[in-house]
């Protein structure tokens, strides 16, 4: 056994079970967070040092510790699941820790190894498993691994000291009363992300960035923001917080393809998106990664072509794409109900988490 990096320093006055349990009942996302949290420190010279699991609470910064003002700043967001047997398990770590390197390299920050970031998220589901909601419906224990840069002093230049940590929220299913799909307005004058940017990084400017746009779609009646390529406003890329997939052939009687817009460094790469590709082929459908078009989408939409589409990512599984809205024109997919393949790559997906389908690609990582 290796020794363990990160020191368990448990609260003494967690939560009650009759209060965990009241939460539990109706935990919403993102409002409560559990009893604990991991920190691990980097600083220059000496690397990753100091990981300890400690009670939940709030953290103090001088005023001028640089991610206030530079935003040097990533985080991931994965899900822990309890399975018919009341084993909890989490879903492909390794996946948001090797992209939680990537955003690292890309903000210049330093990389956490694979390990450590699994060790971490495995050491605060194992203390605070009895926050995994039960097995069931459609929840589950979110989890937060981020990275602040925490040096002092004002001046843009990479930090020379970092602060990773981990806390965890109950999630309630997303959608409580059923799967409704969501309305999606098409911007055509504002992006989120340009060429050589950071929008294949997992990082808070991203989404400062998306908060005005999305107050725009919400002013046009839709749910959420889709964003195009910044070079032609062409090229479909994804939402605030979801990748895209577009349904073709559903309603012919050739197999279904799924195509994903291709990753163009301006993406992120999701763990959902990628992990879809592969259910889809298990189901007997094709699935390719090729660009789209905003003018594809309408036409293919028009024509019949097009019969669903849906949006991914880790927060909602899957997403049905109901309305779409773009500057002088408006369109259904798929009656504006949920599509049958929609519905079944859903459901598939969600089994291997739940753990009630047969995990043939390796993806669950058992806590023990
Ligand atoms: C911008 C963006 N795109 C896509 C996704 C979906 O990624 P994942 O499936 O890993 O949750 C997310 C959520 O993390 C996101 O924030």
């Amino acid at each position: 056994m290796t020794t363990p990096t990160i020191e368990l320093k448990p609260s003494a006055h967690p939560l009650s079970d009759a209060e965990r349990e009241a939460i539990l009942a109706n935990p919403g996302f993102g409002r409560h967070f559990t009893d604990h949290m991991v920190t691990i420190k980097w600083t220059e010279g000496r690397g990753w040092h100091d990981g300890q699991l400690v009670p939940y609470a709030p953290l103090s910064l001088d005023p001028a510790t640089t991610v206030l003002h530079y935003a040097q700043e990533i985080f991931e967001g994965l899900k822990a699941y309890r399975r018919p047997d009341g084993s909890v398990a989490t879903f492909r770590p390794e996946k948001n820790a090797e992209r939680f390197q990537r955003s690292a390299k890309r903000l210049a920050m330093p990389e956490l190894p694979v390990e450590t970031f699994i060790e971490a998220c495995d050491a605060l589901v194992t203390q605070d498993k009895a926050w995994v909601p039960a097995h069931g419906g459609e929840e589950s224990l979110y989890l937060r691994p981020f990275m602040i840069a925490t040096e002092v002093g004002l001046g843009v230049k990479p930090a020379n000291e970092y602060l990773f940590l981990v806390i965890a929220s109950p999630a309630g299913a997303y959608f409580p009363g059923g799967v409704k799909p969501v309305s999606i307005w098409v911007s055509e004058d504002r992006v989120r992300a340009v060429p050589g940017g950071m929008g294949d990084a997992k990082t808070g400017g991203n989404y400062a960035a998306s908060l005005l746009a999305q107050a725009e779609a919400a002013a046009k009646g839709c749910d959420q923001v889709c964003y195009l390529d910044a070079v032609e406003h062409k090229w479909v890329e994804e939402l605030g917080g979801m990748n895209l997939y577009f349904v073709y052939g559903a309603a012919s009687n050739s197999k279904p393809v799924i195509v994903t817009p291709t990753l163009s460094g301006s993406i992120l790469e999701g763990v959902t998106r990628d992990s879809l590709l592969a259910v889809a082929r298990d189901l007997g459908y094709d699935a390719v990664e090729e660009r789209v078009s905003v003018d594809q989408w309408q036409r293919d939409s028009e024509n019949g072509s097009l019969t669903e589409v849906f949006a991914c990512g880790t927060a909602a599984v899957i997403t049905p794409v109901g309305t779409v809205k773009r500057a002088g024109a408006e369109w259904r997919q798929s009656g504006g109900e949920p599509g049958e393949v929609t519905t079944r790559l859903r459901q598939a997906l969600l089994d291997i988490q739940r753990g009630t389908a047969e995990d043939k690609h390796g993806w669950m990582h058992p806590l023990g």
